[in-house]
């Protein structure tokens, strides 16, 4: 079994990424971790409440970052227009309680305290929960399993500027302490998920063999399909739960190795930049940093049928 920390910001595509989470046999899902992103830390932390409860799930919700650690960051909108208003599409959503305080980057530290060498943390949104537990307590990086994050672009243009992906654009600063952490990280970047795309035919299948748990997820992803439908795509893309599946079928990707910097100022800013392994010459600013990996390529369609057998069992 996989212990798995989700830090999320529901989110369209990271409510896939969790029902992915919770149906795999081979996860054992320890609680998840909310952030701004998608919509405000408040929005996020009712959607992934209310999301576990209508799927059954007990797993527990820790509310984190509200904003970026990165300082001066150009004024942030929340994507409506990719997630709606209340960041799952439209979808009514029941109110949960969100008045909890800040536990996100504690309720990390102890969980990969309590687990040593056995805790996975999937972020599949900014990196800022990451970074402030790293801050708090640095030994934990000696102690998860590892680190996969959805977030980046190395190869292929950024989709919030030319440069940058949003889970790292949005808080680049945090970005670069995470890679720079002597933990492993596998970042899953938009060079992969924009090419993991899922049909409305292929979702509307799934709706219809995958009972009430899929159908939630098909009935909130439907403004979300509209939004690709406006660039001319018939479906959509599903970026966080690319990065679930990393954690149980690892080799259907492949992955880039080196040192990583980020970006956090400039028109460049949330830029992610890897210095290839076999790259030799005055590094500088990656002296020193650990080497990671990146997804810079991988099997689109059998990750997209790992998704659909585990969401439907087909
Ligand atoms: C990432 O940004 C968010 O909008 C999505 O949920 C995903 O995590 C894609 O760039
Ligand atoms: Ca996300």
């Amino acid at each position: 079994m996989h212990k798995v920390i989700l830090d999320s910001d529901p989110g369209v595509d990271d409510a896939l990424a969790l029902y992915y989470l919770i149906r795999h046999p081979d996860i054992d899902l320890l609680g998840v971790t909310t952030v701004f992103g998608n919509a405000s830390v408040g929005i996020t932390t009712r959607n992934a409440r209310f999301l576990l409860k209508a799927w059954g799930h007990d797993a527990p919700v820790h509310p984190g970052a509200a904003g970026p650690l990165t300082l001066d960051m150009p004024p942030e909108a929340y994507p409506v227009h990719i997630h709606g208003e209340n960041g799952l599409g439209g979808y009514p959503v029941s109110d949960e309680a969100v008045d909890q305080p800040e536990s996100a980057a504690q309720f990390l530290i102890d969980q990969v305290r309590a687990n040593p060498g056995q805790v996975r943390i999937l972020a599949v949104g900014r990196m800022t929960n990451l970074a402030r537990a790293l801050q708090l307590a640095p030994d934990i990086a000696g102690l998860v399993a590892d680190v996969v994050i959805m977030g980046g672009a190395f190869r292929v243009p950024g989709n919030v500027t030319p440069a940058a992906e949003a889970n790292i654009w949005g808080d680049p600063l945090a970005a670069d302490i995470v890679f720079g952490a002597p933990w492993r990280v596998t970042a899953i970047p938009l060079d992969l998920t924009t090419r993991t795309f899922m049909t409305r035919g292929m979702l509307a299948r799934l709706a219809a063999e995958g009972g009430p748990g899929m159908q939630l997820i098909a009935d909130l992803s439907q403004d979300y399909v509209g939004f690709y439908a406006q660039s001319g795509y018939d479906g959509m893309l599903v970026h966080d739960c690319t990065a679930a599946v990393y954690l149980t079928d690892p080799g259907l990707f492949d992955l880039a190795q080196g040192e990583v910097r980020v970006l956090s100022q400039g028109i460049a800013l949330g830029l992610t930049l890897m210095n290839p392994v076999t790259r030799h010459g005055p590094l500088a600013a990656w002296d020193g940093r650990p080497r990671q990996f990146a997804a810079v390529d991988g099997q689109p369609d059998a990750i997209l049928s790992h998704i659909a057998r585990t969401c439907v069992g087909s």
